[in-house]
């Protein structure tokens, strides 16, 4: 069964509503209710002072409508006492200074003060509720970012973690390069997280920067850890999640959701879609990419409810369609529970715009319309919970590549995550499943791997891909792979992709970084296609070439191969190019390795489910317009924002 929530604050409405509230949701369908996740100052008002009947009466109300609750502990909102009373509990920004109270988030994960206070009051909550049968789950804090803080008791703690990395300075130094500027340290007091002064990380070193990204993620991993053993220490059974969001400071979300027993993330999807019809804009690879953390069905903790209107202007009202099909298209990518975000809009704070289920009118409106349809629909299909997504094909993820190329944008608009999407949306419009896993992970199962800018490499790493792909499997590395070693500095004496030079049979004379540049390539068998961002030239060894680049002063040099490797392939792609070039690129590849793919018009996705009964094939359009799809001879007609679902029955649902 897939079950569906409301995210609920019932600390925001008054006691009286409360009753209503909760029946309505039930009448509604729904099944989960979220609550508490900001609480902290109804819950704690004073320094040990511990106010829990009014959080027993909620959950009592609720769960006489049959509602099972997801508790959130509070600690991404300390109340206003501890910072007054204990200030170095504050988050301390970039440039060195405590950050302003009167908002939420602004707490340091590390700080021990913190710690104490965050400890106890997740300790009283899992005293309290432990192996109750009204609580499902339990959320930890609330979208918790890479713990980037510079206050003193992270300054210490950087330190420390350098110190075990490395034992000596000698080490460190030769480890960070620490030759240039001057960099040389001689006494570790001389380390300071990075500071943002003159708004320049590019000056810093960049190995220097990565470590510090990783010890910072590494505290918001130890801070998910502390909390996950402090409920468990009161309640072993505990299902115990975070929700995730990609912030501007990424943490190591494989790394964070380790000790957890499931995968959550709150799916916003774009609620006003682009105008460039170049831009990957689906969030299916968000959903793809959260399945991954746990290689597993996930959560939604907040599901995009209403218009949104923050901190930022109120946002475009949603498109007929949107509210059910954006659930459903979570859905098809592994989610198993969707909470949204949030029953009614709140009346006042900095969200009062921020739209819920309901409008201050509190009338029901056409978005609950659409909830109520959801929970109807999936009641229709409750071998739906029981089936996993099933994919041919991997894609590699890591957080260091992340890090680095945050920190060092390789050209002009040149980023990871872009990589990463526009080969994710090119398998979506084929109909082709695919996961995103982390470097490390298993690749046993998959017939294709996707490799984009693998831009720190480790031979281990490649030793297994090269492994995979004698085997008769298909490796595609990409650009501005090979670059870096783990420790963040440049492979020396090896024409680039380096490492993986070997595997892709071919090797880079010069590099062009056009940044966002268009330019024009050839693929060998037909069709030219839009280029940007960065043109490698490549030169084979073994491989064959596949596409040359036009124009310029390198126009007919190589810019995509493909190697015969062992019993399987390799392709090196120089270059990033517009949709259309992922979209024949891969179509090659799939038609090489038998991997069954369909054509689908611009913008609509196939995924599948797969269980015990067989396969639920969906099919969403995600775009403001109708689109008709052929299947098998037959015309299906989607509404905009509309998924389909084929059953194993061969019915639609
Ligand atoms: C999320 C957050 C919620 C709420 C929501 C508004 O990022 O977890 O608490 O702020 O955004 O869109």
């Amino acid at each position: 069964m897939i079950r569906i929530g409301i995210d609920y604050y019932p600390e925001h409405w008054e006691r009286s509503m409360w009753e209503e509230d909760a029946a309505r949701m039930a009448a509604l369908g729904t099944h989960v209710v979220r609550i508490g996740e900001f609480a902290w100052s109804r819950m704690e008002p004073r320094d040990g002072e511990f106010h829990f009947d009014w959080l027993d009466d909620a959950i009592e109300v609720l769960s006489s409508h049959n509602m099972k609750i997801i508790l959130g502990t509070p600690t991404c909102c300390p109340p206003m006492w501890l910072y007054q009373a204990h200030p170095d509990t504050l988050r301390w920004e970039r440039d060195g200074k405590p950050t302003d109270t009167g908002i939420r988030g602004h707490r340091c994960l590390t700080s021990p003060t913190f710690r104490k206070y965050a400890g106890r009051i997740v300790g009283e909550m899992a005293r309290r509720y432990a192996g109750k049968p009204e609580i499902f789950a339990w959320q930890l804090d609330n979208e918790l970012d890479s713990n980037q803080c510079t206050c003193p008791a992270c300054r210490a703690a950087f330190r420390s973690w350098l110190k075990e990395k490395y034992g000596t300075l000698d080490v460190l130094n030769k480890a960070w390069g620490n030759e240039v500027w001057s960099g040389e340290i001689s006494d570790w007091e001389q380390i300071q997280p990075l500071l943002g002064r003159g708004n320049c990380p590019n000056w810093y070193n960049p190995a220097w920067l990565l470590d510090y990204e990783r010890f910072c993620a590494q505290s918001t991993a130890d801070f998910v850890q502390f909390q996950c053993d402090m409920i468990r220490s009161f309640d072993p059974q505990a299902v115990i999640t975070t929700n995730a969001c990609f912030p501007q400071h990424m943490p190591d979300f494989h790394r964070e959701f380790a000790p957890l027993d499931v995968a959550s993330y709150d799916n916003y999807p774009p609620i006003l879609l682009p105008e460039d019809p170049e831009e990957p804009y689906s969030n299916a690879f968000a959903l793809d990419f959260v399945r991954g953390f746990k290689r597993k069905n996930f959560w939604i903790m907040e599901q995009l409810g209403g218009p949104m209107g923050c901190w930022a202007p109120i946002s475009p009202a949603m498109e007929p369609g949107m509210l059910e099909g954006y659930a459903l298209q979570a859905v098809a990518h592994g989610a198993d529970l969707l909470s949204f975000f949030r029953w009614r809009t709140s009346r006042t704070g900095a969200e009062m715009f921020c739209h819920g289920l309901l409008d201050h009118n509190n009338v029901p409106n056409r978005r609950l319309k659409e909830l109520e349809q959801l929970c109807r629909r999936l009641e229709k299909l409750p071998g739906l919970g029981d089936t996993t997504v099933h994919s041919q094909v991997a894609m590699l993820y890591s957080a260091d590549q992340e890090f680095a190329l945050k920190n060092q944008e390789q050209s002009k608009g040149f980023a990871y995550w872009t990589q990463l999407r526009r080969f994710h949306d090119a398998c979506m419009n084929l109909g082709v499943d695919l996961d995103v896993i982390e470097e490390h992970a298993s690749l046993e199962g998959y017939k294709v791997v996707i490799v984009p800018t693998h831009f720190i490499t480790e031979p281990e790493v490649v030793a297994r891909l090269e492994d995979f792909a004698g085997k008769g499997g298909a490796v595609v590395v990409t650009c501005r792979s090979g670059v870096k070693d783990k420790n963040g500095n440049c492979i020396l004496g090896q024409e680039l992709p380096t490492l993986f030079r070997n595997l892709c049979g071919c090797h880079v004379t010069e590099y062009d970084a056009i940044g966002p540049a268009v330019q024009n390539l050839v693929v060998e068998r037909g069709g030219d296609y839009k280029i940007t961002g960065w043109c490698d030239l490549i030169e084979p060894d073994t491989a064959q070439v596949l596409a040359r680049y036009q124009g310029r002063f390198y126009g007919g040099t190589p810019a995509i191969t493909k190697n015969q490797f062992g019993a399987g392939t390799a392709y090196y792609v120089g270059t990033i190019g517009e949709r259309a070039m992922y979209r024949t690129l891969l179509i090659e590849i799939f038609r090489g390795n038998d991997i069954p793919h369909m054509l689908l018009p611009q913008g609509v996705e196939s995924s599948s489910r797969v269980g015990e009964d067989g396969r639920y094939q969906f099919f969403f359009n995600n775009t403001v317009h109708g689109q008709n799809l052929r299947l098998d001879g037959q015309k299906v007609h989607l509404q905009p924002f509309e998924m389909r679902i084929l059953t194993p029955q061969g019915t639609w649902a």
